[in-house]
């Protein structure tokens, strides 16, 4: 699909620009009340009052959720109009935008329509602006297009009418929105990228098939690859890594990849091109080892590597943005499998910082394999760490699957998070992070345990996570109830790649 940008210049008496451009549609706002306004107003002139017809007659009452497209329209460059009810005005804000470009782009794509032009991002919306909007609206209907067919034998791809998308704009907004457009496109790719890998079967993506994907990334992308095997990993003194990947037959792979958008750091930049570092949770199984978990709704734990694959996804989206920052990805990736030789409840083991771990339960793998993963991204000395992880199902019983939980000692960063969280509509909740809870994760016989009891489970895993995290800022990531849907509509979800994305854009000042 091909999106661009159609700037009127309503000083200049342009206002009805939008209106000429030849297209199979034009998606129209009308808003709950009895006057036209904006794009309506201007469309109603060209029409001949067609639209206050289409409002009088009672067909398009403006009500939210509600459209209705109209054939054969002359007057105008289009042959049809969809109208869209936005409800009311007063109440446009960033949902109820978001509810009219879904039930538009519905209809769109419900149609043999080829080229559509898209007025709602010029609307007022509370809080956000056109630049905004046109993202939003991009992303919304890559959400929609959206299909998992690699791995039908006949994959029912029915050609796909949609090609061409002119979004309408004020002339003050259109070097902006080109860049909207850049960045909606990107986010779309990366989010795509990390569903796809979520939602591919547990014994095709594979650790190893991770690391290929980070080898085509980088060649790609011009990223600087490094996929660490099993010697490598134990040179580097990963025993806890190394004591989850150990129960199963397939290899793990420690995978770090540079993209450098900022130039090297030297003695010169002092700092100032620090990189971010991204460490993303990689089970590619995750069946509880000898702790092993209940049969039901089993399969789900393929997306156990979701936090791996929002790295990707997020590096992805970074390189074909261009973004003039520094940015590390970091995914260690391994199946958690029983086995004889299996790592076992009372096990301790020795991190690649020396902490020694009891395992009291190999269920808590996501947390002995990122620890060493934390302790690996000091050597870039970074300006900040974040992890994403499917680490808790606690986080699920907690926040549901609507937000992801954020956890961060690091006021400032944490702010940061959410705030581009809000931005890019990929809702984000700060849960505590307290020393107090320290010492639900005493160990009679190591320093720390790998569990920390039921009572705030999600809590203690990150405090387990924040004592490998003590050389930089961090921030701790659970899309346990965020990463994936369940049930019918089950499938990746591509978050938190927006969330990253924005993160990354707001610090690169893009
Ligand atoms: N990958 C799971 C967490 C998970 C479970 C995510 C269900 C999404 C849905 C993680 O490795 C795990 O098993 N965590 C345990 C920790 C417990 C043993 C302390 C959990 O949440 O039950
Ligand atoms: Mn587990
Ligand atoms: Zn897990």
């Amino acid at each position: 699909m091909d999106f661009s940008i159609k700037a009127c210049d309503w000083s200049k008496g342009e206002a009805n620009g939008f209106l000429t451009g030849k297209s199979d549609v034009i998606v129209l706002g009308i808003f709950e009340a009895q006057t036209l306004t904006g794009a309506a107003r201007d469309m109603d002139a060209a029409t001949k009052g067609l639209i206050s017809r289409v409002v009088k007659a009672g067909d398009m009452s403006g009500r939210a959720g509600t459209t209705l497209l109209v054939p054969e329209v002359t007057g105008i460059g289009a042959s049809r109009v969809l109208l869209v009810g936005l409800g009311k005005q007063d109440a446009f804000n960033q949902k109820a935008y978001g509810e009219a470009v879904r039930a538009a782009w519905r209809v769109v794509l419900g149609s043999k329509i080829g080229q559509a032009t898209f007025t709602l991002a010029q609307l007022p919306i509370q809080d956000r602006d056109g630049v905004w909007a046109v993202r939003a609206a991009i992303l919304a209907l890559r959400e929609l297009t959206y299909k998992f067919t690699q791995m039908k034998s006949k994959p029912d791809n029915g050609a796909r009418s949609l090609k061409k998308i002119v979004f309408s704009v004020d002339s003050a907004d259109e070097k902006a929105a080109k860049v909207a457009v850049k960045q909606g496109v990107a986010i779309a790719n990366g989010m795509d990228l990390t569903r796809d890998l979520g939602n591919l079967p547990p014994n095709v993506c594979t650790p190893t098939y991770l690391g290929q994907t980070a080898k085509k990334l980088g060649r790609d992308f011009k990223l600087k690859v490094e996929v660490l095997g099993q010697k490598q990993i134990e040179a580097l003194g990963m025993g806890s890594f190394l004591s989850v990947a150990k129960g199963s037959i397939e290899p793990p792979q420690f995978i770090v990849m540079h993209y450098q958008g900022a130039g090297a750091e030297s003695a010169k930049s002092k700092g100032k091109n620090a990189p971010i570092v991204l460490v993303g949770k990689g089970i590619t199984f995750d069946s509880g080892g000898i702790s092993i978990k209940p049969g039901e709704a089993m399969d789900e734990m393929k997306y156990d590597m979701c936090g791996a694959g929002s790295v990707f996804g997020t590096m992805r989206a970074v390189a074909e943005m261009g973004l003039k920052l520094n940015v590390i990805g970091v995914i260690p990736t391994c199946e958690n499998m029983p086995a004889g030789n299996a790592v076992k409840p009372g096990d301790i083991i020795t991190s690649m910082n020396g902490t020694t771990i009891e395992v009291l339960n190999t269920d808590a793998e996501g947390r002995l394999i990122l620890c060493d993963a934390l302790t690996y991204a000091e050597r870039f000395k970074p300006a900040a760490v974040v992890d994403i992880a499917t680490l808790t199902g606690a986080c699920i019983i907690a926040l549901g699957h609507h937000n992801t939980g954020l956890f961060a000692k690091d006021d400032a960063l944490a702010g940061e998070l959410l705030d581009a969280s809000r931005e890019a509509a990929d809702p984000a909740w700060r849960l505590p992070l307290d020393d107090e809870y320290q010492d639900q994760l005493k160990s009679n016989f190591a320093d720390v345990a790998n569990i920390g009891g039921r009572p705030a489970g999600s809590v203690t895993a990150a405090c387990f996570l924040s004592r490998f995290a003590t050389a930089y800022p961090w921030a701790h990531l659970d899309i346990a109830g965020t990463a994936w849907k369940s049930g019918a509509a089950k499938g990746a979800t591509g978050r938190p790649v927006p969330l990253l994305s924005q993160f990354l854009i707001d610090r690169a000042g893009a």
